[in-house]
């Protein structure tokens, strides 16, 4: 494993660079602001931008005797060889030209350092980030590669099949936001080779960094703004999907959408894996296995259930093939390094791979997607293999499942531009799709910091195990941290086969997963909700029709993903970074309100749940709790509530139509202030939104709730609900059943008073 990565980096041969050659400038894009500094060894690349980057301006600064100041940021010194900014100092090295090891000869065009460098003190700051990793979300001690690759999320394996050379520093309650921008491989040394000491070391020509400061939060909308805002889901996107590799004919498809039906599980989309295709040949479908695939498609539409196909990069070589033909004609593929077109093994023995990186086959390739989503109505696209990966090279396997770095992409070698090549083919796809008018719906396994403009992000081949389903909790929060708030993992577990008792404890956490989809590999056993008979499939439809109750809060929160780049999930430390010590990996925030706290072990009936300072309910009991403290929780999902918060809800009703809820319930936890708030739109499509809010307070006697809808649409009612309190004495559009307080906010203001 890792053939092309099995190289030691050999920082003790490097040499300190001078740092005249440096570049600072100060950048603004819509408000956010940060230091960049540009090295650069050839005069070609003074004006590089991006990749991950884009639109960000210079803005004005000053400097001083190596004093560089700008409005709206720290200062930042150069000097006796050093960078300083914040509490960090950075040195610059590289590797002479001479000393380069096999993988940088192919830089060979007369850099003097073909590897870069950058190295500084450790402190005792805390690291996260970087994106999809295995080994928790602590990144110190550790030694990360970004070079995309098929590489299943397995304890110890690095890198996997996304690159992120993205870090955050967090020292207090100070954050850095440390950017490399630079799509050539890299590793990030966080105290692996020496335990003081950071070394980000890149393979290229340049070294292009970005650093940005402010609270944790603050540094990952900064980050997101710089590489691109996620784009707005449809509603859909946030249901349950029922995918398995494969749903192989028409017949299968309709089982499962039947199957759904009769059991009332909700149905978003059933998946399409690559058995739909004819001869695994993309953008087309099996006549034999799918016969009448549009009257399929037109008769699922009328139940409110999408299809969603996969589509890999890798195009079958076969004459007549349309794709194939067309493609070559027009030069759309990757070429090898004698000009050659470069063929490999996927699932078509012989395949070409689109090259992403040039507008012309990006342009192809999203008239395609839009030509076959159009033809057979599908809702969204699923881009799989697309690291890229190849099985197969000239008869023998492929080094690290990778095309040969020596590829020729336009103007760069694969070695550039490999890990850009799925954030090319989203772009592609995105192009394709929103030709259509609808938004656009992608899920892609491989990624660079900006995927998030146009996709979902799923963790890849996990398998069906208790510790697949916990190395998922720290994978989304990294992938959140890291600019990336729409992810998932396989719920139930891809490879190996899924117990009921695992599905179960899966499909709780998956309700709270910001992508929700269960999938399982070719030959394990089968893992629908209903799979295990009727005493489990009552169990998983609570799971599923949980998530259908916070769909309101789950939209909101993505809204929010859209407009500021905050992840749906949180770690505690974002908003008690003094709490570090008590810190676990196995808890977050869904927004900024709920606190979840999965049981993730198998037989685990009770869990013990850390809550920090405040007060907190217990979402299902009503029950309060003073943090910071320990608690013994019980299953199947603890949730708490923070002091104050408002979650909007609704009741479940599936599957989705439009993002506007006539009836909403607002679960409140009493707190002096209170805050919630709820955001609606049609759902899909492109006409504007609104946000409508909840406000109130509680003096420890009266309570007071005023709710301002700026929806525009009918409601049949709107309720605040309010857990473990007696009955008030006093009120207005009050009432309280068993335990529960319930305040009608239709005329828009209510109240509750207690003696
Ligand atoms: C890869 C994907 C998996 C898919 C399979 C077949 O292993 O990660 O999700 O089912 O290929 O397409």
């Amino acid at each position: 494993m890792n053939a092309l990565l099995n190289w030691d980096i050999p920082f003790d041969r490097m040499e300190r660079l001078d740092l005249s050659g440096m570049e600072v400038q100060a950048v603004e894009k819509e408000g956010v602001r940060a230091w960049r500094l540009l090295f650069t060894q050839r005069p070609r690349d003074r004006a590089k931008a991006g990749p991950a980057v884009q639109g960000a301006r210079p803005w004005p600064m000053e400097a001083t005797e190596g004093l560089y100041r700008a409005e709206g940021l720290p200062p930042l010194a150069l000097g006796e060889g050093r960078v300083r900014f914040g509490g960090l100092t950075l040195s610059l090295w590289g590797l002479p030209h001479l000393e380069a090891l096999p993988l940088l000869r192919l830089l060979s065009d007369g850099v003097p350092y073909p590897l870069l460098a950058l190295r500084f003190p450790l402190g005792a700051a805390h690291y996260y980030g970087l994106g999809e990793r295995t080994g928790g979300l602590a990144r110190r001690g550790g030694r990360f590669w970004n070079f995309t690759m098929d590489q299943p999320p397995r304890p110890g394996r690095d890198p996997l099949y996304l690159a992120s050379p993205l870090l955050v520093r967090l020292e207090g309650d100070e954050a850095l936001g440390l950017l490399l921008d630079e799509s050539h491989p890299s590793l990030f040394d966080l105290g692996h080779a020496h335990p003081a000491e950071g070394r980000v070391a890149v393979a290229s020509p340049h070294l292009d960094f970005y650093v940005l400061s402010g609270s944790l939060l603050e540094v990952v909308r900064g980050l997101t703004l710089l590489t691109g805002r996620p784009a707005m889901p449809p509603l859909w996107a946030l249901g349950y999907h029922q995918c398995r590799y494969s749903y192989a004919d028409s017949q299968a498809v309709r089982e499962v959408v039947e199957a759904f039906k009769a059991h009332d599980l909700p149905l978003e989309a059933v998946w399409l894996d690559i058995h739909h295709m004819e001869g695994y040949k993309v953008f087309t479908l099996s006549p034999h296995r799918f016969p009448d695939f549009r009257a399929l498609s037109e008769e699922l539409a009328g139940e409110g259930v999408r299809l969603v196909p996969i589509v890999d990069p890798g195009v079958k070589v076969e004459e007549g093939y349309r794709v194939f033909e067309e493609g070559k004609r027009r030069g759309v593929f990757l070429l090898d390094d004698r000009d050659e077109l470069l063929v490999g093994g996927v699932w078509p023995r012989r395949a070409v791979w689109p090259d992403f990186s040039r507008e012309g086959p990006r342009a192809f390739w999203a008239e395609e997607v839009r030509r076959f989503a159009e033809e057979n109505g599908f809702a969204g696209i699923w881009n799989d293999m697309n690291e890229p990966a190849v099985l197969e090279l000239g008869g023998a396997e492929s080094p690290d499942k990778a095309l040969p770095l020596t590829a020729r992409q336009g103007e760069k070698s694969h070695l550039e531009a490999r890990n850009l090549y799925a954030l090319g083919m989203a772009e592609a796809t995105y192009q394709g799709l929103a030709a259509l008018g609808r938004r656009p719906f992608i899920l892609t396994r491989s990624g660079f910091p900006g995927i998030q403009r146009y996709a979902f992000v799923w963790t890849g081949d996990n398998e069906s195990r208790h510790e697949d389903m916990a190395l998922s909790v720290p994978m989304l929060l990294s992938l959140g941290l890291s600019g990336v708030p729409f992810a998932g993992a396989d719920v139930g577990g891809f490879g190996q086969d899924a117990t009921p008792e695992l599905l179960l404890r899966w499909t709780w956490l998956g309700a709270l997963y910001p992508f929700f989809r269960n999938h399982s590999a070719l030959g394990t056993r089968r893992q629908e909700p209903y799979a295990f008979g009727e005493a489990w499939t009552s169990r998983m439809r609570e799971a599923l029709r949980f998530r259908y109750r916070l769909l309101p809060y789950l939209y909101s929160l993505a809204r929010e993903a859209h407009e500021e780049g905050l992840p749906l999930w949180r770690p505690l430390f974002a908003y008690w970074p003094g709490e570090m010590a008590a810190f676990r990996e196995d808890e977050f925030l869904l927004g900024e309100g709920l606190l979840a706290a999965p049981l993730l072990h198998q037989g685990e009936g009770v869990r013990e749940v850390y809550l920090p300072p405040g007060t907190w309910w217990d979402f299902w009991a009503g029950c309060r709790v003073a943090g910071p403290a320990l608690e013994q929780a019980l299953g199947p999902l603890p949730l708490y509530l923070k002091e104050g918060a408002a979650i909007p809800l609704t009741e479940p009703t599936y599957p989705t139509r439009t993002a506007r809820w006539p009836r909403l319930g607002f679960r409140v936890a009493l707190g002096p202030a209170i805050r919630g708030r709820v955001y609606e739109d049609e759902g899909e499509g492109f006409a504007p939104g609104a946000w409508s809010e909840l406000k109130g307070a509680f003096d420890g006697k009266r309570l007071v709730l005023a709710f301002e809808d700026r929806s525009g649409h009918p409601r049949e009612g709107v309720w605040a609900e309010v857990l473990g309190v007696a009955p008030p004495v006093k009120g207005q559009g009050v009432l309280y059943r068993e335990g529960r307080l319930l305040l009608d906010l239709g005329p828009g203001e209510a109240f509750a008073e207690w003696a």
